[in-house]
Parts: C-alpha cells; structure tokens; sequence
C-alpha cells in the first residue's frame, strides 16, 4: 500500500477462505481492487506465480510472502526504487538481508564487487550470511520461468529456481537492507513470537503503529477524513480506533 499499489490478489487455502471475506470486504473500501485464488495445498512459492497468470498481463508484479514482515525506516522508498527499476529495465529485483540462522532461507552469495554469484535454497553449507527477504519484484517472464521450474528436493517448485533463471539471463538485481532494518520471516511459532514483540515495542515507544492500513490508505488519499472517521468510531472502544482518532487529530505525518 505504501507503494501505491492498489491491485491485490490473495492466495487461500478453501479451508480459510471464510476467514478472508471480512478483510476483503474492508480492503475494498480502502480503495483497494482485491481478489483472491484458491490453493488447496502449498506447493511451492514457484506455482503461486502461475496461478495468478491472468493477473499480471504485461504488469510488474511485487509479491509478497504473507509471514514477512519489513520494517524501517523509509524502507518503502527503497523499495519503490527497485519498483521503477523493474518498471523501466524489466528482469527481477530481490532483498538480501543479514541472517544468523542461513539453514532457513533463500541465501545469496557476492562476489568482492557485489556481485551476485550464486542463489541457494536453504544451503546445507550457506556460502553467506545473506537471506532473501520474501518481497520480490518480477516482469511477466516470471510467470514462464515458474512453468519450466522442476521441484527441488523438498519437493516443491521453489522461487529460489526462478531467481537462478533471472541470474543465469543476467538480470537479477539485489540490494542488501544493511543495519537498521528488522525483517521477520513470522512462519514459526518462535518467530511469529519475536516480530510481535518487535513490533509492539516500537509501537509502544513511539505511539505509532506498523502498518495501518486504514492510516496508510487516509496518507494516500484513496479515503477521506469522515470515511476514515467513521472506521475509527466503529472501533473506539479499541486502542486502534483511539489510534485513527488521534492520528486525524494531530495530522501530522511521519
Ligand atoms: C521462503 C523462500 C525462501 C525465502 C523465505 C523468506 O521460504 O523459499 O527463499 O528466503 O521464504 O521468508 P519458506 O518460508 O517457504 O521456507
């Protein structure tokens, strides 16, 4: 969202699928175009491309890992940068991020100069420190990479494959988020534990919240004052809609 980018498509398991109908309803009076696609079973971060072919036409597509979460400070510009980049220079536009624990990702290897050398799927022997963040942007080719990817190991038709093409045709691109980020990939119970934590001490200190998206569509002006006014008169029995109520208050924005 603060991308600008108002066109959504969900993946669902069936099982869930009541679950969103809520969420989607209020995204779509943010002012936001949502859909979804049913997925009986994961079956690799690859197929997810496949299954929402129809969508992407000749658009860039940002796709985003439901469990991650990204956070600091104008981080959004930097990836609006790789955004436009992708938008005039087409090809595949990635995030390493410095991990402790490189069994669990998608790592990336460098050269002295930068450079990317390799792209591995939850390395045995990682080659560096450096994960892959779950927000990636593609050009369309990414849909025909995902067709001709075959299962790894572990069975699935991986997103790291579709990276290893676009590195192979040399039009991979990757900017390492240095000090001052904190990425969560939330997908344990442990991490899903420790972003909470992160997030509510920052929302603690600051008094700001991560993430708002009645705020962020308000900020955009995809909604106006009294819409977002009357959200947060439906919830002002919560600190979120005490939240809205103040932020339209004091309308100042950081
Ligand atoms: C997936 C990707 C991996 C990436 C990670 C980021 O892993 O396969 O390359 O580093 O997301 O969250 P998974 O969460 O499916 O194990």
């Amino acid at each position: 969202m603060l991308l600008n980018i108002r066109d959504m498509v969900f993946m669902i398991n069936p099982d869930d699928q009541h679950l969103y109908s809520k969420l989607f309803e209020h995204l779509k009076s943010l002012g936001i175009k949502v859909d979804y696609v049913l997925q009986d079973r994961p079956n690799g971060l690859a197929e997810n491309l496949i299954l929402v072919e129809s969508y992407i036409q000749d658009s860039l597509v940002m796709y985003l890992l439901g469990d991650n979460i990204l956070y600091g400070h104008s981080v959004w510009q930097i990836l609006n940068e790789a955004k436009e980049e992708v938008e005039r220079e087409e090809g595949s536009y990635i995030f390493g991020y410095s991990v402790k624990d490189p069994h669990r990702f998608g790592m990336v290897e460098f050269d002295r100069d930068g450079r990317v050398l390799s792209i591995e799927e939850k390395p045995k022997h990682p080659k560096s420190n450096f994960a892959v963040i779950g927000v990636y942007f593609f050009d369309r080719e990414a849909v025909e990479i995902a067709k001709r990817v075959k299962p790894s190991p572990r069975g699935e038709p991986e997103i790291t494959s579709v990276l290893e093409e676009y590195l192979r045709e040399k039009k991979l691109k990757v900017k390492l988020l240095g000090r001052g980020y904190a990425w969560f990939d939330a997908g344990t119970h442990d991490s899903f534990l420790e972003a909470g934590e992160f997030v509510s001490t920052i929302e603690n200190r600051t008094g700001l919240m991560i993430g708002c998206i009645e705020e962020i569509a308000y900020r955009n002006g995809w909604i106006s004052k009294e819409q977002l006014l009357e959200i947060a008169r439906s919830l002002i029995k919560t600190e979120y809609g005490k939240y809205l109520i103040q932020m339209l208050e004091e309308e100042y924005a950081f």
